[in-house]
């Protein structure tokens, strides 16, 4: 995709998740309503050491329809160099993390470090946007303590950001508090480039207040996660029926993806989110919780989604 062939407008994104986002999880939301999907976020330095070790995270989906790298780093020359490496090839548009708050990320200048930095900002924005033809974004935060997202976002485009996506918290509040959904209504009113308001939608009345900031697209993490269908939802469309027959989906493709081992405790975070809030689920979340099997976990799964 060239980047003037981008079009954002009212499209229901998947948020990137790191351990959250895998092939599984995108490929029903993608069943279900997304019309666009970030991958997790990609080391740009692991991936030109030891591409071998990041493939399994950039495996797609046919059924993803607008296929997102998203890369992190803090070195320009080996952020724009990552980008012409065969592993991303078959992404339509790139995003670049400016918003990640984990302290190990960010101890090595890297995510939402690089809203205290915006020189350094600016220019892993343009050797990356020259680096390649395809939509490049960046994700970020407010800002590292304060609000500075309109000044953030406008630095982005002059650097040659083709569009930008904004999670309305600062780094200091990690995930507590509320998305300042006023801030993004300012941004998208002070750039030219399509604006992706991301926090805290989770149902049609956040959905519909994040829609009047007048953002072209909105971007879902967290409302996603036990609930890939959520897309659907918000569309108005009819919801599955049988959700563990997705469950079940979801599981079939990482075993074609995935050591049944590794897979084991990965998949119990994902299994007690499609539980949440069922009836008879609290007296079972410890056997999913501590399952060593993901079969006996599926059987548990069964009687309580059905
Ligand atoms: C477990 C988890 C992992 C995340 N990983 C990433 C990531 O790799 N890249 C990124 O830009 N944001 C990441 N985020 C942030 C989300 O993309 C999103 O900005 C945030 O969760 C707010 O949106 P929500 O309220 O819809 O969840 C992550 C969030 C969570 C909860």
């Amino acid at each position: 995709m060239k980047k003037e062939e981008l079009n954002l407008k009212d499209l229901l994104v998947l948020a990137p998740m790191a351990g959250v986002s895998d092939i599984g999880f995108r490929t029903i939301a993608s069943q279900h309503g997304a019309d666009a999907s970030w991958s997790e976020m990609l080391s740009c330095r692991a991936m030109l050491h030891n591409p071998k070790k990041t493939e399994y995270m950039t495996v797609c989906s046919p059924s993803e329809k607008l296929k997102v790298g998203q890369i992190f780093g803090h070195e320009e020359d080996v952020m724009a160099k990552s980008l012409s490496l065969d592993l991303l090839s078959h992404y339509d548009a790139y995003d670049i993390n400016m918003g990640c708050p984990a302290p190990k990320i960010v101890k090595n200048g890297e995510g939402s470090a690089l809203m205290k930095n915006l020189p350094l900002a600016s220019k892993i924005i343009s050797a990356c946007a020259k680096a390649t033809d395809k939509p490049l974004g960046v994700k970020f935060r407010l800002g590292f303590d304060k609000d500075i997202s309109t000044e953030f976002g406008k630095m982005c485009e002059e650097s040659g950001a083709s569009f930008i996506t904004l999670h309305a918290r600062t780094t200091a509040m990690g995930y507590s508090g509320q998305a300042d959904y006023d801030a993004i209504a300012r941004l998208k009113a002070n750039v030219k480039i399509p604006v992706i308001g991301n926090g805290d939608v989770v149902d049609k009345t956040s959905f519909e207040n994040m829609k009047a900031t007048g953002v072209d697209g909105v971007m879902i993490g967290r409302g996603a996660c036990g609930k890939p269908w959520i897309f659907d939802e918000l569309k108005g469309k009819s919801l599955p029926k049988d959700r563990f027959k997705l469950v079940e989906r979801h599981v079939e493709i990482l075993r074609e993806n995935y050591d049944e081992k590794w897979l084991t405790m990965y998949l119990r975070k994902h299994f007690l989110w499609y539980c949440f809030g069922m009836e008879g689920a609290s007296e079972k979340r410890l056997a999913i919780a501590t399952s060593q099997s993901i079969n006996e976990s599926l059987k548990i799964l069964k009687e309580i989604l059905k």
